[in-house]
């Protein structure tokens, strides 16, 4: 029996980098607007402007104008008529997880709104809709949430990402083919938008914002607070975890396995939407298989489905396998690989790493074939020691896969064919700066090791990983399609003509008829 692979750390530890102080600047109209108004703001010089402005992903440091931190709606709808009257770009502040920095504006010199002090998490005990404010974590989230009715949602596995940004733009984690995405439990925002207006959208009232929020919050409002149905947490949760390392070095091996994984995954009355699963390799050798089985026979996990799945690699793979039972705060804690699940919010969280990602969202019409799958083993082999970078396949497809159950138009999220979505990670090896810009070229690399070989696969990208390296047209068309762009830009034209809401890539900086 192997333990769990520790292999996928949430949170790398450095020493918090200081900048120098920077000297005070003279009162803007932006200040004297938020001052008027008694809006809490920082700017450059400010006590705590170093750790306010230090974003996750320390590969791009965007330096705001100011950064506000309201505390209540009225301050968020006074930050964003102030910005607009300054002509300030807005950007919201959730967990900072961006892969692209965009909650710190994605360019030098815009407003950031740092949601940090909404932060109540409520359920009500009637219809079990949990009321969650914007500025709060996932980790916090699901213990407050089980603390009151034993309640839980889909989300993804490290405690520190932020609910705001995550559920907008997807959220998938290990519940999700049972459950779908944390977006996917989204019933109702409270929203500030461009004009300054706090509506609360829902499928009845703003039913256009209710759409475009879910999918491209970063475009079209401030959510201020969240309402998501939460689901009844299972008595008890499989965590399984097996060592594919006897395929690593073997490109063949490695690509049997896949096959067979894949060909299990496409056809087996054995794989239930309660099970979610996913492969991890990385260019030190680590190669591995993890999954989460929700109300799950442990026996007959162990001795059917598991066999089944893991026939193609070499043999005494799924006889190397943990199978744990574990209950479900324990089955959170184990894949946020032992990261305490409480974490402090806004600017006391100084975590941070130095990366660059993309993604690759494969059809589940059409499933990879075997010289994609070859190519890309082959690639992480020649790459072996060079990164370091790291590849996670996760499973969102699949038959009774409820992230494929709505339909493509019922939100912005329009993504609801994926079989596979391969996250192409490099980042430094001490997490730290500098990084090397090879790093980019060998994720672009292992991308097009996937793509090429099947011309056909109408490979889209996954929106939480965004990939800042997209000009907006192919960000666009990757991340939303025509049809959904195209209803986005009629929406953004009438709420937010002015793209108040604004990073590289949000709504109305592709024209429609070039996606
Ligand atoms: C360590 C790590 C692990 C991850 N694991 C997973 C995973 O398991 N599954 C998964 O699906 N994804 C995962 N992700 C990706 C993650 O879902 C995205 O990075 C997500 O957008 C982060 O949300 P945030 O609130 O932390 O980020 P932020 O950077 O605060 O926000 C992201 C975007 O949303 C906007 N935004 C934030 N708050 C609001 C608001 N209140 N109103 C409107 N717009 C807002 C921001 O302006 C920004 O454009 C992971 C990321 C990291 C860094
Ligand atoms: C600075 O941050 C600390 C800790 O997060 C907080 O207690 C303090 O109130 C902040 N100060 C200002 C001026 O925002
Ligand atoms: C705002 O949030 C910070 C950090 O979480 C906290 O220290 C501060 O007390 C909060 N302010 C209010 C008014 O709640
Ligand atoms: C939407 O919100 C409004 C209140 O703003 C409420 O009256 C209505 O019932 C809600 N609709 C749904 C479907 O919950
Ligand atoms: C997977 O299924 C395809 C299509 O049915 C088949 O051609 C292929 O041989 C199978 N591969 C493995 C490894 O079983
Ligand atoms: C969960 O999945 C397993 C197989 O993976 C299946 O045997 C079991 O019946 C499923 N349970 C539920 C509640 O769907
Ligand atoms: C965007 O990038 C794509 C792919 O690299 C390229 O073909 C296209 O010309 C670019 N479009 C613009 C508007 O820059
Ligand atoms: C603000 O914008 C919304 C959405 O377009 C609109 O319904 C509302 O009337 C506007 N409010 C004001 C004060 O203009
Ligand atoms: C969009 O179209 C306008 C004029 O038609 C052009 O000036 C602009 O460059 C185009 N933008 C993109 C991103 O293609």
């Amino acid at each position: 029996m192997y333990l769990s692979y520790l292999i996928l750390a949430c949170t790398f530890f450095i020493s918090y980098i200081h900048a120098s102080p920077s000297q005070l600047q003279t009162r803007s109209d932006i200040e004297e607007c938020l001052t008027t108004n008694n809006v809490p703001y920082a700017v450059q010089g400010s006590t705590n402007w170093t750790a306010l402005s230090t974003p996750y992903n320390l590969r791009l440091v965007y330096v705001p104008a100011v950064i506000t931190i309201p505390e209540t709606p009225d301050d968020v709808s006074a930050s964003v008529t102030c910005a607009a009257a300054a002509g300030l770009k807005v950007q919201a502040k959730g967990g900072g997880h961006s892969y692209a920095s965009y909650s710190s504006g994605g360019q030098d010199g815009s407003l950031v709104i740092e949601m940090e002090n909404f932060s109540s998490i409520e359920v009500d005990q009637t219809t079990f809709i949990a009321k969650v404010g914007a500025g709060q974590r996932l980790g916090n989230v699901a213990q407050a949430i089980y603390s009151q009715g034993q309640r839980a949602l889909p989300h993804g596995t490290c405690p520190g990402v932020g609910i705001a940004g995550h559920a907008l733009h997807g959220g998938y984690g290990y519940a999700s083919r049972k459950w779908g995405l944390a977006l996917d439990h989204i019933v109702a925002l409270d929203v500030v938008l461009a004009n300054g207006t706090q509506i609360h959208a829902n499928s009845t009232s703003y039913p256009d914002i209710f759409y475009a929020m879910r999918g491209a919050g970063d475009s079209f409002g401030i959510a201020t607070y969240f309402y998501l149905q939460t689901e009844a947490a299972p008595s008890s949760v499989l965590y399984v975890s097996a060592s594919l390392a006897s395929a690593v070095n073997d490109a063949s091996l490695a690509t049997s396995g896949f096959e067979t994984l894949q060909n299990w995954t496409l056809t087996s009355p054995d794989l239930t939407a309660n099970f979610t699963f996913n492969m991890y390799i990385d260019t030190s050798g680590t190669f591995t298989f993890t999954g989460w089985c929700m109300e799950c026979d442990s026996t007959y996990f162990s001795s059917n489905v598991l066999p089944a799945m893991l026939a193609g690699f070499p043999a005494g793979t799924a006889a190397g396998a943990s199978v744990q039972q574990v209950g479900w705060i324990d089955a959170l804690t184990l894949v946020s690989n032992n990261d305490p699940l409480t974490e402090p919010l806004g600017s006391a969280y100084t975590y941070h790493d130095t990366f660059y990602a993309k993604s690759v969202v494969t059809r589940e019409a059409q499933p990879l074939t075997s010289a994609s799958m070859s190519s890309f083993f082959t690639y992480m082999i020649s790459n072996r020691g060079q990164g370091p970078f790291f590849s996670i396949v996760d499973l969102y497809g699949g038959p009774g896969s409820a992230i494929n159950v709505p339909s493509s138009d019922s939100s912005a999220y329009s993504d609801r064919d994926a079989l596979w979505v391969f996250q192409n990670y490099g980042r430094t090896s001490n997490s730290e700066p500098p990084f090397d810009p090879a790093i980019i070229g060998l994720i672009d690399g292992l991308n097009d090791a996937i793509t090429d070989p099947q011309p056909g696969g109408d490979f889209t990208a996954y929106l939480n990983y965004v990939d800042p390296d997209l000009n907006a047209t192919t960000a666009a068309e990757l991340y939303y399609g025509k049809e959904t762009y195209d209803k986005l830009l009629g929406i953004k034209m009438d709420v937010d003509p002015s793209a108040l809401f604004w990073n590289p890539q949000s709504i109305g900086n592709a024209n429609a008829s070039a996606v």
